[in-house]
């Protein structure tokens, strides 16, 4: 299904432009961007080499602006695929001036080309969408050919933080993670029933929370 855009989206994106990570030529939007096989020079993108961390699917950037507030020893890069959603997130992280949040406005599906193998400390993955029928079972963001991608640009021994309230995607993550050579750690089926002090609220995790959901959660090293 097609998005309408916001209202005046591209003026508030050319706003926030130097927040989004400039892989090249748009063609008019942040769609179809024509890809090169360049890859990021994360240095150049942040101006140190502190470690990279990826969030990936920030919506609106709660998660990711509390993150890199909390951490200026870390960079944040946080990838949005909706535009709409994107440039709320951008809006966010100009208020606060933040030097090492940084966002990229494209599918996790091209991460893979864009960044070098080995550069990324860790990956949280926040109430990513469930795509609970089977047959968009490949769309899940902890599908074998993302976490192909994943383990590609991770460090040795890199982690991916997740979390969801959907026990579909969560079982399934489970079985993927495991066939995909991750170890998991910290597995829980209730995260704020022992919530552990660093952990830093999204908007779906507060909605979910003030609903009395249950929050599902794992950390999954990358080995060997
Ligand atoms: C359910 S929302 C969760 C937002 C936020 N992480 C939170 O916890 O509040 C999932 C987000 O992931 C984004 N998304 C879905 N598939 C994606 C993909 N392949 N690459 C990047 N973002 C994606 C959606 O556009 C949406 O904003």
């Amino acid at each position: 299904m097609r998005m309408r855009r916001k209202k005046n989206l591209d003026e508030r994106l050319r706003q926030v432009r130097d927040y989004i990570v400039d892989i090249g030529e748009t063609t008019g939007g942040y769609e179809g961007i024509p890809f090169s096989a360049n890859k990021l020079d994360l240095v150049s993108v942040f101006g140190n080499d502190n470690p990279v961390e990826l969030e990936i699917g920030c919506g609106k950037g709660q998660f990711a602006v509390a993150l890199a507030k909390a951490h200026p020893e870390r960079n944040l890069l946080a990838v949005e695929v909706n535009p709409n959603v994107v440039v709320l997130a951008c809006e966010k992280a100009k208020a606060e001036a933040l030097p090492n949040l940084r966002f990229l406005a494209l599918g996790a599906e091209k991460l893979g080309v864009l960044l070098e193998k080995g550069s990324i400390a860790r990956i949280y993955l926040n109430f990513s969408c469930p795509f609970p029928k089977k047959r968009q079972a490949k769309r899940r963001l902890t599908h074998d050919s993302f976490l192909a991608i994943y383990r590609d640009i991770l460090v040795d021994n890199g982690e991916i933080r997740q979390k969801t309230d959907n026990r579909i995607l969560f079982a399934s993550s489970l079985c993927a993670y495991s066939r995909c050579g991750f170890e998991l750690c910290d597995v829980t089926l209730d995260l704020h029933a022992d919530e552990p002090e660093d952990n830093i609220m999204t908007e779906y995790e507060t909605r979910f929370v003030s609903l009395g959901q249950p929050i599902y959660a794992l950390k999954a090293i990358k080995r060997g």
